[in-house]
């Protein structure tokens, strides 16, 4: 995780740097710091967030070089004497990954009397390159040196006390983007982070170095060859103005799903399958957190559609398992970032393994969207909330659009379904924009799921993927203790956790589920839950008796899962304000989670 910055500029850097960092907070908030060269290094580092950091540079730091760091906390915690960067010997380095071997490392440099003032493993890099440099290397080979001795990932960028003007940046496993401007040569973890000072960059390679300095920005391969890679567009990072609206960045982009949802249904409604894809004879869907909420909740729709089995695994499990695989599988990997270390891990155990791969992912440049065999791309726009809202469920639409493409192309959807289901597609924008306006009714919920201080979220099929989403949403805003069982599940023991007045949140839609589940209800109102029923209008009178606070939504079948998704988002944004809790930087996580 973390997000490293670092800049080369005509004037000033710091509040260019600062301005970066802000942008790259999703990857971490625990602490932040930059260093400017100078003459010496002007450094400052605070505890918590960025606008912490602006303060403190005030209008000092003449430095036209530097480097920045925003934190998530892996070795150490969150305090100063932890936080990036971290200085040796006129040597001062910013660092986003895990490296691997740095007890070892540390134990050898402690016994040639080398001292340390953190608890960190990036500590150890600066005194691996200001060895080199002591021993004569140039910056460019010092840090090559360095990074020779390093095990596990990196992206890091380097600033000399006795090179002023320049930059060095190297990276292995973690992802990192080299940009240039009028007047500027960049570092960064995420292009957008440069918007306002960079008009290209380019990705860098696993083994590769880049030079930052007035001249612009040299790139060499991991043969320390000079080297080309692809210059692309900075975007820009939109919806700023629409979080004042909001008051959060999470609450303007559940606003914003509508959009979002028409955007990605525009973008894959003609796209066709590629013929070693289509073929396939089970599918795997791999995700982490929403992403696998999200694969959940297609699932079903995705057996039904195309016709084949399609097994579902948490990345991190996935990767460690390892599991054999049948015959004709292909791999569909759903992640927001593209970036997420667990999912790539995914990626990485199953190519040598020849299986096919599908991305569904967000962000265009992420190594998910270059490394698969077929991207098929939501088009959510930058998510800038730390949890997964619009993201969630551009990737529900995606994959079952990938169903309906799939099918068609293997003659398992009739026409008949497929105007169904095209229907329900085209109705999810408009049936999310209906389902924000229940707002009031979700506010009140929130307030009495923050005085009983837990819940339980219950469903049946795609149902029981929302409901998992739901306890997550309600676990990462708010912090409250929240589970979600897949509803027939509950007699088998979780039961036994029902009290008098325990809020049990039920996800129902009409068809086949919907009695199942209501029993399920009246199971556990019977043991003195508070039921809250999320239904559609086909269920609304069957449940109007069981249900302590009935939630009637807009749309039926696939909407009704929309709305659901909609209605859990913004049940956790209003439980995260009234506990005043921080809504797009919950505490302890971040938005790329680029360690296993
Ligand atoms: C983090 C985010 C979640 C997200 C998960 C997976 O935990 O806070 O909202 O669902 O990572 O991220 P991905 O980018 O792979 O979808």
């Amino acid at each position: 995780m973390c997000g490293i910055v670092g800049m080369v500029n005509g004037h000033p850097v710091a509040r260019d740097l600062v301005t970066a960092l802000g942008r790259l907070e999703y990857r971490g908030y625990d602490s932040a710091g930059l260093a400017v060269a100078g003459p010496g290094f002007d450094i400052r580092k605070v505890v918590g967030g960025i606008p912490g950091l602006m303060d403190s540079i005030g209008n000092g730091f003449a430095g036209r070089a530097g480097i920045g760091h925003t934190r998530w906390a892996t070795h150490g915690r969150a305090e100063l004497r932890n936080a990036h960067p971290h200085v040796w010997n006129g040597v001062a380095v910013v660092h986003n990954g895990i490296i691997e071997n740095y007890r070892s490392l540390r134990s050898g440099m402690l016994e040639r009397g080398e001292t340390f003032q953190s608890e960190t493993d990036s500590e150890v890099i600066p005194h691996l390159i200001a060895a080199a440099r002591a021993a004569g290397a140039a910056p460019v080979e010092a840090v090559r040196g360095a990074c020779a001795e390093l095990q596990g990932d990196y992206a890091i960028a380097v600033l000399f006390e006795d090179a002023p003007d320049r930059v060095i940046v190297a990276r292995q496993g973690s992802p990192v983007m080299v940009a240039r401007g009028p007047q500027t040569a960049a570092v960064a973890s995420d292009p957008a982070a440069l918007a306002s000072v960079c008009d290209d960059y380019a990705t860098l390679e696993d083994g590769d170095l880049a030079e930052l300095s007035t001249e612009g920005v040299t790139i060499y391969d991991s043969d320390g060859c000079l080297t080309r890679r692809r210059w692309q567009k900075v975007e820009g990072a939109e919806d700023d103005g629409r979080a004042l609206v909001y008051g959060s960045f999470t609450r303007a982009e559940i606003a914003a799903q509508p959009e979002a949802l028409r955007r990605t249904d525009a973008k894959l409604r003609d796209r066709v399958i590629p013929l070693h894809i289509a073929e396939a004879e089970r599918l795997l869907l791999v995700g982490c957190g929403s992403s696998l909420h999200a694969a959940a909740a297609a699932r079903p729709w995705l057996e039904c559609l195309i016709g084949i089995p399609c097994d579902l695994e948490a990345a991190s499990e996935c990767r460690t398992r390892e599991a054999p695989l049948s015959r004709g599988t292909v791999g569909v990997l759903v992640s927001q970032s593209g970036e997420t270390a667990d999912i790539l891990a995914v990626m990485e155990m199953l190519k040598p393994r020849n299986v096919p791969l599908v991305a569904v992912v967000n962000v265009p440049h992420a190594q998910l969207a270059r490394g698969a065999d077929l991207s098929w791309p939501t088009e959510a726009g930058r998510e800038q909330g730390v949890a997964a809202t619009k993201s969630f469920t551009c990737q529900m639409l995606a994959l079952i659009r990938f169903g309906l493409a799939m099918g068609l192309h293997r003659g398992t959807v009739t026409l008949d379904t497929m105007v169904a289901v095209e229907r329900e597609l085209n109705g999810v924008a408009a049936v999310c924009a209906r389902a924000e306006k229940l707002d009031l009714q979700f506010e009140a919920i929130a307030e009495r799921l923050v005085q009983e201080g837990e819940a339980l979220f219950i469903g049946r099929g795609s149902a029981a993927a929302m409901a998992a989403e739901g306890a997550l949403k309600l676990k990462e805003l708010p912090y409250l203790r929240a589970e979600a069982y897949a509803a027939g599940e509950l007699k088998y023991g979780a039961i036994a956790t029902v009290h008098e007045g325990s809020p049990v949140i039920v996800c129902a839609g009409a068809g086949q589920y919907a009695n199942r589940t209501l029993a399920n209800a009246e199971e556990v109102r019977a043991r003195g839950a508070y039921v809250i029923a999320l239904v559609d209008d086909a269920s609304a009178a069957a449940f109007a008796p069981v249900a302590d606070e009935l939630v009637v939504l807009p749309g039926a079948g696939l909407g009704t899962l929309f709305a659901q998704a909609v209605a859990i988002q913004l049940i956790a944004v209003h439980a995260a304000i009234l506990l005043n809790h921080p809504v797009d930087r919950p505490r302890h996580q971040a938005k790329s989670v680029t360690v296993a």
